[in-house]
């Protein structure tokens, strides 16, 4: 494969972008130019895609919250605003985790390891404290007969199953923290659940301020 690389996302991405969400979600509609564009208005440096020579081959989008708000409980619809990141709030400190994908025909190769590696970026360069994100548990359908998905996910983190994102997740260094339900309700593979994991940015400075600079070259 020729090598991928990371960069910050851009209004010209945004054909290929909804064109590959579709071949990585067949039966979830993808992002609308609309919803892709706003999400870009808002946040623009924390929207990254990856490419290589062929053209994109993953995304991963993340806006900023006040984490108090909405530690309880959230679904991913209210947290992103449906999607148009309306919720972004720089005085925030938490890096959220919104989407990430890599082409299907790409996995394994770790286009989804250089996505984090820039997401990490992001956090250290804005001084945020940490990311944290929800992640989809597409394994437990599977399992979800014999046990719930907290029960899933907890035997997951203990290295007897393994889930194509939690298992990614915990590579990358992410702490599990626990499962919501009805997170995303019509991701039929997770039976709506999801996983909340951190990543605490060990660079993180209390005494400065969160800094947004114009531009972050990954
Ligand atoms: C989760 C996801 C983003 C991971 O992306 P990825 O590019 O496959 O991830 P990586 O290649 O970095 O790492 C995955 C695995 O490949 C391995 N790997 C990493 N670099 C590798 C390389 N150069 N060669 C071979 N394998 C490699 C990793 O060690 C890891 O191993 P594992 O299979 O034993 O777990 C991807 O599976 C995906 O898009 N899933 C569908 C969308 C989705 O559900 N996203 C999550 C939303 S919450």
């Amino acid at each position: 494969m020729k090598r991928p690389r990371v960069r910050t996302t851009r209004p010209e991405d945004i054909p290929e972008l909804i064109a590959l969400q579709a071949r990585v979600y067949p039966d979830i509609p993808p992002w609308s130019q609309r919803k892709l564009r706003e999400q870009l208005d808002v946040f623009p440096q924390g929207q990254i895609v990856a490419e290589n020579d062929d053209g994109l081959v993953g995304c991963a989008s993340s806006l900023i919250v006040l984490w108090d708000d909405w530690s309880e409980s959230h679904s991913w619809k209210e947290i992103t605003g449906a999607g148009t990141f309306e919720n972004h709030n720089p005085e925030g400190k938490t890096l959220y985790g919104a989407e990430v994908f890599v082409d299907p025909a790409l996995r394994g190769a770790g286009v989804g390891h250089l996505l984090y590696e820039g997401r990490r970026t992001l956090c250290r360069r804005m001084n945020l404290k940490r990311i944290i994100a929800c992640g989809r548990l597409p394994g437990y359908h599977r399992y979800a007969d014999e046990m719930d998905a907290e029960y899933y996910a907890q035997k997951v983190v203990w290295g007897d199953l393994k889930d194509p994102v939690l298992s990614f997740q915990l590579k990358e260094d992410f702490s599990y923290c626990g499962v919501i339900e009805n997170y995303i309700p019509e991701d039929a593979e997770s039976c709506g659940n999801a996983s909340v994991i951190v990543w605490i940015n060990p660079d993180y400075d209390p005494e400065s301020p969160t800094v947004v600079p114009e531009e972050i070259v990954l």
